[in-house]
Protein backbone atom coordinates (compact mmCIF):
# COMPACT_ATOMS: atom_id res chain seq x y z
CA UNK A 1 0.00 0.00 0.00
CA UNK A 2 1.39 3.30 -1.15
CA UNK A 3 2.26 6.03 1.45
CA UNK A 4 2.00 9.56 1.54
CA UNK A 5 2.02 10.58 -2.13
CA UNK A 6 4.01 13.50 -1.39
CA UNK A 7 7.04 14.24 0.47
CA UNK A 8 7.65 16.74 2.67
CA UNK A 9 11.19 18.86 3.12
CA UNK A 10 11.95 20.48 6.24
CA UNK A 11 15.15 22.43 6.04
CA UNK A 12 17.00 22.75 9.75
CA UNK A 13 17.54 26.29 10.57
CA UNK A 14 20.12 24.69 12.95
CA UNK A 15 22.71 25.00 9.99
CA UNK A 16 21.24 28.55 8.95
CA UNK A 17 22.93 31.91 10.06
CA UNK A 18 21.16 32.65 13.55
CA UNK A 19 22.01 36.57 13.41
CA UNK A 20 19.68 36.62 9.69
CA UNK A 21 17.01 33.87 10.13
CA UNK A 22 14.39 35.72 8.51
CA UNK A 23 16.76 35.90 4.79
CA UNK A 24 17.67 32.15 5.96
CA UNK A 25 13.51 31.45 5.96
CA UNK A 26 13.25 33.16 2.55
CA UNK A 27 16.01 31.09 1.05
CA UNK A 28 14.12 28.39 1.38
CA UNK A 29 10.63 29.48 0.54
CA UNK A 30 9.54 26.11 -1.29
CA UNK A 31 9.99 24.39 1.90
CA UNK A 32 7.22 22.36 3.41
CA UNK A 33 7.79 22.86 6.83
CA UNK A 34 10.77 24.90 8.63
CA UNK A 35 12.35 23.03 11.39
CA UNK A 36 13.46 24.61 14.63
CA UNK A 37 16.06 22.60 16.90
CA UNK A 38 15.21 23.98 20.57
CA UNK A 39 18.16 22.21 22.66
CA UNK A 40 18.90 23.17 26.46
CA UNK A 41 21.75 22.43 27.13
CA UNK A 42 20.63 19.57 29.70
CA UNK A 43 18.49 16.72 27.72
CA UNK A 44 21.10 17.41 25.09
CA UNK A 45 24.79 18.85 25.30
CA UNK A 46 23.92 21.62 23.20
CA UNK A 47 22.13 24.98 23.71
CA UNK A 48 20.28 26.64 20.94
CA UNK A 49 16.90 28.77 20.56
CA UNK A 50 14.24 28.98 22.59
CA UNK A 51 10.20 30.49 22.68
CA UNK A 52 11.14 33.97 21.70
CA UNK A 53 13.30 33.13 18.39
CA UNK A 54 10.52 31.10 17.37
CA UNK A 55 8.13 34.29 17.81
CA UNK A 56 10.15 36.36 16.32
CA UNK A 57 10.95 34.38 13.19
CA UNK A 58 6.92 33.62 13.39
CA UNK A 59 6.42 37.53 12.19
CA UNK A 60 8.81 36.86 8.94
CA UNK A 61 8.13 33.45 7.40
CA UNK A 62 5.27 31.84 6.65
CA UNK A 63 6.46 28.84 6.51
CA UNK A 64 5.09 25.98 9.01
CA UNK A 65 7.43 26.08 12.03
CA UNK A 66 8.21 22.44 12.74
CA UNK A 67 9.63 22.69 16.62
CA UNK A 68 11.98 19.93 17.41
CA UNK A 69 12.26 20.33 21.65
CA UNK A 70 15.18 18.60 22.57
CA UNK A 71 14.42 19.81 26.22
CA UNK A 72 13.69 18.37 29.53
CA UNK A 73 10.27 18.64 31.19
CA UNK A 74 8.80 19.29 27.88
CA UNK A 75 5.27 18.68 29.47
CA UNK A 76 5.87 22.27 30.78
CA UNK A 77 7.36 24.18 27.98
CA UNK A 78 5.58 22.26 24.90
CA UNK A 79 2.20 24.20 24.90
CA UNK A 80 3.65 27.38 24.37
CA UNK A 81 5.14 26.65 21.66
CA UNK A 82 1.67 25.67 20.08
CA UNK A 83 0.54 28.68 21.40
CA UNK A 84 2.74 30.36 19.56
CA UNK A 85 1.53 30.20 16.11
CA UNK A 86 3.98 26.42 15.79
CA UNK A 87 2.35 23.53 13.46
CA UNK A 88 4.12 21.17 14.96
CA UNK A 89 5.56 20.63 18.42
CA UNK A 90 7.64 17.56 18.96
CA UNK A 91 8.49 16.15 22.17
CA UNK A 92 11.41 13.53 23.03
CA UNK A 93 9.05 10.44 24.63
CA UNK A 94 13.07 10.19 26.46
CA UNK A 95 12.26 13.29 28.29
CA UNK A 96 8.07 13.59 28.53
CA UNK A 97 7.05 12.56 31.95
CA UNK A 98 3.16 12.27 30.71
CA UNK A 99 3.44 12.23 26.69
CA UNK A 100 -0.58 11.69 26.55
CA UNK A 101 -1.55 14.36 28.41
CA UNK A 102 1.09 16.95 26.73
CA UNK A 103 -0.22 15.70 22.92
CA UNK A 104 -3.33 17.04 23.85
CA UNK A 105 -2.56 20.06 25.25
CA UNK A 106 -0.31 20.50 22.36
CA UNK A 107 -3.06 19.56 19.50
CA UNK A 108 -5.67 21.93 21.96
CA UNK A 109 -3.37 25.10 21.46
CA UNK A 110 -4.01 23.96 17.62
CA UNK A 111 -0.54 22.51 16.76
CA UNK A 112 0.37 19.06 15.30
CA UNK A 113 1.80 17.06 18.08
CA UNK A 114 5.20 15.01 17.59
CA UNK A 115 6.81 12.70 19.56
CA UNK A 116 10.60 11.65 19.01
CA UNK A 117 12.56 8.69 19.55
CA UNK A 118 16.66 9.03 19.81
CA UNK A 119 18.52 6.21 18.06
CA UNK A 120 18.66 3.95 20.65
CA UNK A 121 14.81 3.98 21.74
CA UNK A 122 12.58 1.37 21.01
CA UNK A 123 9.27 2.09 19.07
CA UNK A 124 7.09 -0.86 20.38
CA UNK A 125 6.37 0.34 23.72
CA UNK A 126 5.07 3.76 22.69
CA UNK A 127 3.04 2.16 20.04
CA UNK A 128 -0.52 3.04 22.11
CA UNK A 129 0.49 6.19 23.01
CA UNK A 130 1.29 7.21 19.27
CA UNK A 131 -2.10 7.36 18.51
CA UNK A 132 -2.23 10.35 20.41
CA UNK A 133 0.11 12.11 17.78
CA UNK A 134 0.58 13.52 14.26
CA UNK A 135 4.39 13.24 13.95
CA UNK A 136 6.75 10.63 14.55
CA UNK A 137 10.39 11.66 14.55
CA UNK A 138 12.66 9.05 14.08
CA UNK A 139 16.03 10.27 14.61
CA UNK A 140 18.78 8.87 12.61
CA UNK A 141 21.93 10.41 14.74
CA UNK A 142 22.29 11.57 18.45
CA UNK A 143 20.44 14.51 19.27
CA UNK A 144 22.43 17.59 19.60
CA UNK A 145 24.71 18.96 16.99
CA UNK A 146 24.60 19.32 13.32
CA UNK A 147 26.27 17.53 10.56
CA UNK A 148 26.74 14.11 11.83
CA UNK A 149 26.59 10.72 9.66
CA UNK A 150 23.50 9.09 9.37
CA UNK A 151 22.29 6.24 10.90
CA UNK A 152 20.69 3.35 8.40
CA UNK A 153 20.26 1.14 11.66
CA UNK A 154 17.37 3.00 12.78
CA UNK A 155 15.19 2.93 9.49
CA UNK A 156 13.75 -0.76 10.71
CA UNK A 157 11.66 1.42 13.60
CA UNK A 158 10.52 3.76 10.32
CA UNK A 159 9.90 0.38 8.46
CA UNK A 160 7.54 -0.73 11.91
CA UNK A 161 5.55 2.81 12.05
CA UNK A 162 4.48 2.68 8.36
CA UNK A 163 3.32 -0.89 8.67
CA UNK A 164 1.37 0.65 11.46
CA UNK A 165 -0.05 3.39 9.60
CA UNK A 166 -0.35 1.36 6.13
CA UNK A 167 -2.52 -1.06 8.34
CA UNK A 168 -4.49 1.74 9.66
CA UNK A 169 -3.57 1.50 13.56
CA UNK A 170 -1.65 4.65 13.23
CA UNK A 171 -2.00 8.18 11.56
CA UNK A 172 1.15 9.84 11.39
CA UNK A 173 3.69 11.94 9.63
CA UNK A 174 6.79 9.70 9.86
CA UNK A 175 9.90 12.02 10.04
CA UNK A 176 13.17 11.56 9.93
CA UNK A 177 15.77 13.81 11.00
CA UNK A 178 19.80 13.89 11.11
CA UNK A 179 22.30 13.08 8.27
CA UNK A 180 19.88 13.26 5.44
CA UNK A 181 21.25 14.42 2.03
CA UNK A 182 21.51 13.15 -1.43
CA UNK A 183 23.28 10.08 -0.35
CA UNK A 184 20.44 8.59 2.45
CA UNK A 185 17.34 10.09 1.26
CA UNK A 186 16.33 7.45 -0.56
CA UNK A 187 17.08 5.12 1.85
CA UNK A 188 14.91 6.68 4.22
CA UNK A 189 11.98 7.36 1.85
CA UNK A 190 12.09 3.75 1.04
CA UNK A 191 11.94 2.71 4.43
CA UNK A 192 8.55 4.67 4.68
CA UNK A 193 9.52 8.38 6.03
CA UNK A 194 7.39 11.12 3.78
CA UNK A 195 8.82 14.11 5.88
CA UNK A 196 12.72 14.78 5.22
CA UNK A 197 14.46 17.22 8.17
CA UNK A 198 18.03 18.47 6.21
CA UNK A 199 20.32 21.05 7.60
CA UNK A 200 23.40 20.57 6.53
CA UNK A 201 22.61 19.95 2.94
CA UNK A 202 20.28 22.50 2.33
CA UNK A 203 22.25 25.38 4.20
CA UNK A 204 25.33 24.00 3.73
CA UNK A 205 24.17 24.20 -0.35
CA UNK A 206 25.35 27.22 -2.65
CA UNK A 207 21.36 27.60 -3.68
CA UNK A 208 19.85 25.94 -0.76
CA UNK A 209 16.24 26.11 -2.60
CA UNK A 210 17.53 24.11 -5.65
CA UNK A 211 18.82 21.80 -2.72
CA UNK A 212 14.99 21.52 -1.07
CA UNK A 213 13.83 20.51 -4.62
CA UNK A 214 16.53 18.31 -5.65
CA UNK A 215 15.79 15.74 -1.97
CA UNK A 216 12.32 16.53 -2.58
CA UNK A 217 13.10 14.79 -6.16
CA UNK A 218 14.81 11.55 -5.04
CA UNK A 219 12.72 11.52 -1.85
CA UNK A 220 9.51 11.32 -4.53
CA UNK A 221 11.23 8.53 -6.48
CA UNK A 222 12.09 6.33 -3.62
CA UNK A 223 8.88 7.12 -2.41
CA UNK A 224 7.19 5.94 -5.75
CA UNK A 225 9.53 2.51 -5.57
CA UNK A 226 7.49 1.44 -2.12
C1 LIG B 1 20.15 17.37 15.48
C2 LIG B 1 18.97 18.15 15.02
C3 LIG B 1 18.78 18.13 13.56
C4 LIG B 1 19.90 18.78 12.79
C5 LIG B 1 20.08 17.98 11.53
O1 LIG B 1 20.03 17.10 16.83
O2 LIG B 1 17.77 17.66 15.60
O3 LIG B 1 17.54 18.72 13.19
O4 LIG B 1 19.66 20.11 12.43
O5 LIG B 1 21.22 18.46 10.87
P1 LIG B 1 21.87 17.63 9.66
O6 LIG B 1 20.82 17.56 8.59
O7 LIG B 1 23.04 18.46 9.29
O8 LIG B 1 22.22 16.27 10.19
ZN1 LIG C 1 15.83 18.35 14.74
Amino acid sequence: MPGRAEPMIAPSILSADFARLADEADAVGNADWLHFDVMDGHFVPNLTIGLPVLKSLKQHTAIPLDCHLMIDDPDRWAPPYAEAGAANVTIHVEAAHDPVQTARAIRAAGALAGLSVKPGTPLEPYLDVLKEFDTLLVMTVEPGFGGQSFMAEVLPKVRLAREHVNAGHLRLFLEVDGGIASDTIEAAAEAGADVFVAGSAVYGADDPARAVEALRAQARGAMARR
